[in-house]
């Protein structure tokens, strides 16, 4: 595919500088200081469907547009979410006819994701609210008194890790034990020793296996045990099927969930007159904040497909089998539907139609709700009893193209 090449010097001549070769959206130094927006508003504005290399790969093709990302997101049949919904290929393993559900296309997708879906409607998270509120005090509990913190682990990553741990009926420390696992699964393989993110997948295995064996000696009322009995398509879930949805419950929520807090408060601290902003009314207005601080730190980069037959996006032809990515972090900035000011940090944002969580397709995020109610909860707590916050130090940032957000 020498699209790469042909392309190379698209914007020159037009007083643009950037040239697709400065395109590099796989690089760890790319994310080194957050999402790239200098090269997204780049691809928007230039080159909206763009082939990017993939070294050790075959490449694929990098989709910024809001509308674009929406309508791959939302059309199964043609852009599937097997065999992964992550870039490289090299980490599949084989699995026989068991599938972990963000890696399956309906109508398989749709009979795993009732396995669970109830425990994540809308009331169900608010009836989890109370719950939620008292583990937000205990955290900021933790750290109040001692006047500097990271907030990274000390407090953002501690809310979803517990919440997790809670519905799933085991330890809060094993939650926290095993969300540290997660931060290996999603870091760049280069980031880090080789090996690292699939021993991390093995122990997180070795874990889910010794709570499935519980499960079935003892039922018992948690989400483990819904899965731990659940019969899909007519077959009885096993311990590998348990293990999967294990890893994806864990592995979904903790850091996405964490670095919208962290990415949230660093976002506040490097604009005082929205901070200040937010706390003239805090009860009011921490909802719409809440929405504009998910489209401004769009945890999840992106989300891969792979497209079923041939087709094309905005009129650039794709090949069966080529991967289409969506980058949402880009689409969050879309002056096409965020109108000029798509690149400011604006808390009264609205309408906010924001997709942080997905473009609305059958892998729409699951815990949105539950997420909300972390966020929400978790801000109040620490905005109202922490006064006068301050960085105590530089944010740092997670070594990782997949999922954005401090790591420090
Ligand atoms: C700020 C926090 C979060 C963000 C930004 C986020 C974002 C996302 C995104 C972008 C997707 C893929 C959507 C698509 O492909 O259309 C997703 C899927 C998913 N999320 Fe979240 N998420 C968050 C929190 C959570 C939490 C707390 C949980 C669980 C407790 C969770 C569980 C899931 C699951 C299970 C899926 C896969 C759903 C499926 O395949 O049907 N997420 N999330």
């Amino acid at each position: 595919m020498p699209a790469a090449r042909v392309m190379a010097r698209r914007g020159a001549g037009r007083g643009q500088t950037r040239t697709v070769t400065d395109i590099d959206l796989l690089s760890p130094s790319s994310f080194a200081h957050g999402q790239p927006h200098d090269q997204f508003t780049w691809l928007r504005e230039h080159d909206p469907v763009h082939w990017h290399p993939e070294p050790g790969g075959e490449g694929f093709w990098a989709v910024t547009r809001y509308a674009d990302v929406r309508s791959v997101g939302r059309d199964p049949a043609t852009f599937s979410s097997v065999p992964g919904i992550m870039i490289p290929d090299d980490g599949a393993m084989e699995l026989g006819e068991h599938q972990m559900m963000i890696m399956t296309d309906p109508p398989r997708h749709s009979s795993l994701r009732k396995v669970v879906a109830r425990e994540f409607i809308p009331k169900v998270a608010q009836a989890m609210r109370p719950r939620i509120d008292v583990l937000a005090t205990n955290i900021i509990d933790q750290v109040a008194a001692a006047g500097a913190c990271d907030l990274v682990p000390d407090v953002a990553g501690l809310m979803p890790s517990y919440v997790i741990a809670d519905m799933l009926g085991i330890p809060h420390e094993d939650g926290v034990a095993l969300y540290e696992l997660t931060e290996a699964i999603h870091a760049a393989p280069e980031s880090q020793a080789a090996g690292a993110a699939m021993q991390a997948i093995l122990e997180m295995f070795n874990y889910a296996n010794g709570v499935w064996q519980a499960r079935r000696a003892e039922p018992s009322d948690d989400l483990a045990d819904i899965i731990a009995h659940a019969t899909v398509d007519g077959r009885e879930l096993d311990v590998i099927d348990f293990n999967l949805f294990f890893l994806l419950l864990i592995d979904a929520g903790g850091d996405t969930t964490r670095n919208l807090v962290a990415g949230g408060m660093d976002a506040l601290f490097a604009h005082p007159e929205q901070m200040a902003w937010l706390m003239a009314d805090l009860d009011a207005r921490l909802a719409p904040a809440v929405e504009e601080l998910l489209r401004w730190v769009s945890p999840v980069v992106y989300m891969r497909r792979t497209a079923q037959q041939d087709t094309e996006l905005r009129g650039v032809p794709i090949r069966a089998g080529q991967k289409v990515v969506m980058y949402y972090g880009s689409a969050n900035r879309d002056p096409e539907v965020f109108g000029p000011s798509a690149g400011e940090l604006d808390l009264s944002r609205a309408p906010n139609d924001h997709i942080a969580f997905g473009g609305g397709g059958p892998h729409f995020c699951l815990g949105a709700h539950i997420a909300r109610q972390e966020i929400h909860a978790l801000l109040r707590e620490l905005l109202t009893r922490c006064v006068d916050l301050r960085p105590a130090g530089e944010t740092e940032w997670l070594p990782s193209t997949f999922i954005s957000g401090p790591k420090s």
